[in-house]
């Protein structure tokens, strides 16, 4: 359905994290203003410092759980939001494992409760983050909107209990505007180098992981097995570098002002790269030697995933423009200014 909204303020949650500290340059270098609410759970307010040091703008912090359905309407009693773009969330698939109650309580309840106060306060344009996790085993490749949601582990299972109930609400109520955006794997830094992916602890991610590698903090990459049927064994993913992402962020929510309903997109390059290829570019960019031993497989991981891309081209008119050595540059720039993070 056709309508004309003008956004201009975005609640970012989750936005002191990865890919929401990302979203918040895009969106303030693009004129919106932003106001962001995370716990810090998984990040440092430091990521907000430097997001304001990059686009010289400011951003309102609130530090705050969505769990704290008081703090959550405070915020929107307090400011006229437009939008949200909903990063905030657990992410881990491992602990999600361990701790399924933890995951379904932060992300599910967190999201319930960020949605009944959008709706007391009638704020009804979404973006929201989920994952190409909820393909589960991704039988037929390139995977597009339509292949199978069967997620594989707990984290992905709240990811797609989420889209259900935000289509639900879509169904209830026809001026919503709700974009679903399933990511594949982002990596990759901003090119100031000022912001990044910064893990707690030993990175559960390939690129995380080869850049300590790179940098010496870590020893040697363990390569999840070499006998999987892809180009030279070992797992292949769609790697998408994260300012493409958070560029993706900024159609979406042109694309919510001027259309209402419910739609899913992938978010991906369309190509994939293997463990081996992102280790042997990692070493040519960064002129490192990078050691690596092929270990077994890891537990619940696929063979390849990679998205069909098109539908995001054509609703968005996006597209992911930066090529995996860029990716690889910009990581490595990253690790290196920060070789502990923001600490
Ligand atoms: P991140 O952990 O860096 O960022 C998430 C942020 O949310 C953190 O700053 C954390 O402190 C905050 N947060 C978590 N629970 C919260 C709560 N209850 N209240 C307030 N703040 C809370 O993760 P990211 O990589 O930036 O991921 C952002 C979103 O994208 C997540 O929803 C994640 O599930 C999704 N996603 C990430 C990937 C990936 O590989 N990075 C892939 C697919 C989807
Ligand atoms: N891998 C290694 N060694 C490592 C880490 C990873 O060989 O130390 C391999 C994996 O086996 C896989 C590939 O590198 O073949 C990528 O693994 P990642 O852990 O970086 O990414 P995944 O595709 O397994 O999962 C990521 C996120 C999920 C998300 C999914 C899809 O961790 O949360 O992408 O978006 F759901």
């Amino acid at each position: 359905m056709i309508k004309f909204v003008h956004i201009k303020k975005i609640l970012v949650t989750g936005g002191a994290g990865y890919i929401g500290s990302h979203a918040c340059v895009e969106l303030l270098n693009s004129g919106y203003k932003v106001i962001v609410i995370d716990n810090l759970s998984n990040s440092n307010e430091e990521s907000i410092k430097r997001v304001q040091k990059i686009t010289k703008k400011k951003i309102q912090f609130v530090k705050a759980d969505l769990l704290d359905k008081e703090a959550l309407l405070y915020v929107f009693e307090k400011n006229n939001i437009d939008a949200v773009i909903h990063f905030a969330g657990l992410k881990a698939v491992g602990e999600s494992e361990e701790k399924p109650l933890l995951y379904y309580q932060n992300n599910v309840i967190g999201t319930i409760n960020l949605c009944q106060a959008m709706i007391q306060h009638n704020v009804k344009n979404i973006v929201f983050s989920s994952s190409a996790t909820v393909y589960g085993s991704c039988e037929n490749l390139p995977i597009n909107e339509n292949s199978k949601t069967a997620p594989k582990n707990t984290y992905g299972r709240t990811k797609l209990i989420i889209e259900n109930f935000l289509e639900d609400i879509k169904k209830s109520d026809h001026d919503w505007g709700i974009q679903i955006l399933r990511y594949f794997n982002p990596v990759g830094a901003h090119d100031s180098g000022l912001i990044g992916e910064d893990p707690k602890g030993v990175p559960n991610n390939l690129m995380p992981y080869v850049a300590q590698v790179a940098l010496g903090s870590l020893e040697i990459i363990p390569v999840y097995g070499n006998d999987y049927s892809t180009k030279d064994g070992t797992g292949v993913r769609d790697y998408i570098h994260v300012v493409d992402l958070a560029k993706g962020h900024i159609k979406a929510l042109e694309n919510i002002a001027k259309n209402s309903g419910y739609s899913v997109l992938n978010l991906g390059t369309g190509r994939g790269y293997s463990v081996i290829e992102i280790i042997d570019t990692f070493k040519k960019v960064s002129g490192v030697d990078i050691p690596y031993k092929v270990t077994e497989r890891r537990k619940g991981d696929v063979a390849a995933s990679y998205a069909n891309v098109t539908l995001a081209q054509k609703e968005l008119d996006w597209i992911a423009e930066k090529s995996l050595e860029k990716m690889c540059e910009d990581t490595w720039n990253w690790q290196k200014n920060n070789p502990n993070g923001y600490v």
